[in-house]
């Protein structure tokens, strides 16, 4: 608590009628600014609402060992963790060129990060190519990309990730451009839906899952919300439909159906297919990659892109089995338990 009278105190949070606040705005104290809120989220393992916990942090650092002056990317700027430690080591002379998909993320995290070397593009790193010639440079000498979703894209409810807080069926990681996930799911045959199930969410009851959401979708009140998709998901795997997650460490039964609806809706594979195929020619001689994966589909075709250039030999190192974070970096942030960091450094000339 803030108990020092001459200290300002943290704004108040609005208030809320009834014994349970219902919207997100009222219900994370540490969304108000509240450093005492945000210190206990920390301390219980958790990441406080309206934030992300940069995933390998002190590995990517040594890895990428940027210097003053380098230029670096960050393919997947987020929260800005990565990119602010990146911006602090290559001042002065240097610079970040971050991108991301989320321009509403975007906008908070540069006003954040105001004053550091940072340049940010709204745009998918699948054209990073364009990007770094827009911004004049021939090459980088560093480049990150942290494939996946954003604790706060997960968290707030209007983007339409959350399993946990309803709101409208979207996932859209631009929500200016595309198909929503409700648009995408409408007039999805099952056996498309099952194969995306499968190949990008590991479901195991993919069919049954698959079958059940098309059939809620042909029905007079098709889901509209992540509540509604929820509840379809638990139908068809035959659970109580008010079951819950029970721990951080365990996912809920829904999560890798909401996770392959997700990287459907943002063409994620598509995406990183294409930084992949362009990684080479985006480095300087020397240049040095690191990529963070969530997925076994990622690792697939990050170690094969990287084996063919270690063949080809525009690569002079590779790692091709992705590093875990560390076992008090799980306890402390059980999402980097699925993370797999692999990296590269591109031949000298
Ligand atoms: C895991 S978060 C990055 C977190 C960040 N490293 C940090 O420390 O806060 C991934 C971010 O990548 C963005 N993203 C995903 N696919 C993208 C793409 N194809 N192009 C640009 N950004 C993308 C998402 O919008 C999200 O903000």
């Amino acid at each position: 608590m803030t108990d020092d009278p001459k200290l300002p105190r943290p704004p108040r949070r609005p208030r809320y009628a009834g014994t349970h606040p219902r919207r997100f705005g009222e219900k994370y104290k540490e969304l108000q600014g509240d450093p005492d809120a945000v210190a206990r989220v920390l301390e219980r393992g958790q990441t406080p609402a309206g934030r992300h916990r940069s995933i390998m942090l002190d590995e990517i650092l040594a890895f990428l060992a940027p210097e003053p002056g380098a230029v670096l990317l960050d393919c997947t700027l987020g929260y800005g963790g990565h990119t602010e430690a990146l911006a602090e080591r290559v001042a002065p002379g240097g610079r970040v060129i971050a991108l991301d998909l989320d321009r509403t993320e975007m906008a908070r995290t540069l006003a954040r990060l105001d004053g550091l070397p940072v340049k940010g593009h709204a745009t998918n790193f699948a054209g990073a190519a364009k990007v770094l010639e827009l911004e004049g440079a021939s090459g980088v000498d560093g480049l990150l990309a942290d494939l996946g979703v954003s604790s706060m894209q997960l968290d707030r409810p209007e983007r339409g990730f959350s399993l946990k807080q309803n709101g409208p069926l979207d996932m859209r990681m631009d929500q200016t451009r595309g198909k929503s996930a409700a648009e995408w799911l409408a007039g999805r045959d099952a056996a498309s839906l099952a194969d995306a199930l499968l190949t990008l969410g590991d479901e195991p009851d993919a069919e049954d899952v698959a079958l059940a959401i098309t059939q809620a979708f042909e029905s007079p009140s098709p889901p509209r919300t992540t509540r509604d998709l929820v509840r379809v998901v638990l139908r068809a795997k035959g659970l109580d439909p008010k079951t819950k997650q029970t721990s951080a460490f365990q996912a809920h039964p829904a999560a890798r159906t909401f996770q392959a609806i997700r990287m459907a809706v943002n063409r994620e594979t598509d995406n990183l297919d294409a930084l992949l195929r362009v990684l080479p020619a985006l480095m300087l001689p020397a240049g040095r990659v690191a990529l963070l994966t969530f997925h076994s589909g990622e690792e697939t075709r990050v170690r094969a892109a990287l084996e063919k250039g270690l063949d080809s030999g525009v690569w002079a190192t590779a790692t091709l089995t992705g590093a875990k974070a560390t076992l008090a970096e799980i306890a402390q942030n059980p999402r980097s338990r699925s993370a797999r960091l692999f990296t590269a450094s591109r031949a000298a000339v």
